[in-house]
């Protein structure tokens, strides 16, 4: 391998790696792409990294590195690593379509849940005509976003279209119309007392690590639901069957597990008020990341402002 202007090294599982290679190859013909678990290629000629994150200290053998670019809109498979050499942007993939994906499931399983379909689906399965009460109205239902960053707020947005009471909670207060603001550790509290269906979108950082717990579904009100679409290391699994268990928290829908694949023995798999997909709710579109790749590279070499740069002392 010849050192060269544009190396591109794919950190990525074998099938994404397949999946990106025609695009890359014909939006970015120029770009030298080896596969990190599959090619020879020589430390020093890599000057991109794209990927959905590395081995501690794997970053830190590449002398050369000028981007490192994450496959997805979490970074923690990134910085998990404590040698992430932080002299090096960390880019974030954030994508119209891939916003858009994550907006559908959440509305997806805000649905299924007030419409009470799972209970539809078993009565179907016995072939028993069951109607039930209405829900009470969506202006009744209370929403509540933990994360109104750009997966949050479209979510917050379409919610409150459709008329739900929905409110949102982040590190800094925002103004968004129809959607009631929440800020900082002292509005935690308020803003899961009035939350019904409580919607994960959070970034996973030491801050936030493990803050779906006991001590916060004890103060969502009887009957709550959650929703976790951020990440596996968000929720403490032991904590949400409890809270299920007691009669509590009504139900869960869950994309992201702390081990994934979720391991066959979970309990998780069988409980009745748990819902289970398998991390698909926003997936990049390879054209679009390669795109993105190329353009991002563009901007760099022409020492242009980067969209979307990792802040390392917030975490993402
Ligand atoms: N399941 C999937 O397939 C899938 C796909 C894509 C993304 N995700 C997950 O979704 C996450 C969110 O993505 P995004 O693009 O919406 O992220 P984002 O734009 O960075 O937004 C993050 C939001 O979380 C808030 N926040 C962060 N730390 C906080 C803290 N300690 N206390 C209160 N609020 C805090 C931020 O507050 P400020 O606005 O004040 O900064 C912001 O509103 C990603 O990190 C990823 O893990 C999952």
């Amino acid at each position: 391998m010849t050192s060269r202007d544009t190396t591109l090294l794919l950190a990525a599982p074998i099938t994404w790696a397949d999946r990106l290679a025609t695009p890359l190859a014909e939006i970015a013909p120029e770009f030298k792409v080896f596969v990190r678990d599959r090619d020879c290629y020589e430390p020093e000629a890599v000057d991109y990294v794209l990927g959905t994150g590395a081995a501690p200290g794997f970053l830190s053998t590449l002398p050369n590195l000028k981007l490192v670019f994450s496959l997805g809109a979490g970074v923690d498979g990134f910085l998990s690593d404590p040698y992430f050499p932080k002299q090096v942007p960390l880019v974030r993939f954030v994508d119209r379509n891939l916003s858009r994906a994550m907006t559908q499931y959440i509305v997806l399983q805000v649905l299924i849940h007030y419409r009470q379909q799972r209970l539809f689906d078993l009565a179907q399965a016995e072939r028993k005509w069951e109607p039930m009460a209405p829900p009470r109205c969506t202006e009744e239902t209370r929403i509540g976003i933990l994360g109104l960053g750009e997966i949050g707020r479209k979510a917050g947005e379409r919610l409150r279209d459709l008329d739900f009471d929905v409110a949102g909670w982040s590190r800094s207060r925002k103004a968004l119309p129809g959607i009631e603001s929440f800020a900082g550790a002292d509005e935690l509290k308020p803003f899961l007392s009035r939350t019904d269906i409580l919607v994960c979108v959070l970034p996973l950082t030491p801050d936030t690590s493990g803050v779906l717990n006991q001590e916060l579904f004890s103060v969502l009100p009887q009957d709550a639901f959650v929703i976790n679409v951020a990440r596996g290391g968000h929720l403490v699994e032991r904590d949400l069957i409890e809270s299920l268990d007691s009669g509590h928290l009504s139900g869960a829908a869950l994309d992201v597990f702390a081990v994934e694949p979720l391991p066959k023995s979970s309990p998780l798999w069988t409980h009745p008020k748990v819902t289970i997909t398998p991390h698909v709710a926003g997936v990049a579109n390879p054209r679009a990341a390669s795109l993105w790749v190329r353009d991002t590279v563009a901007r760099y070499k022409s020492r242009e402002p980067i969209a979307n740069v990792v802040d390392f002392t917030r975490g993402y």
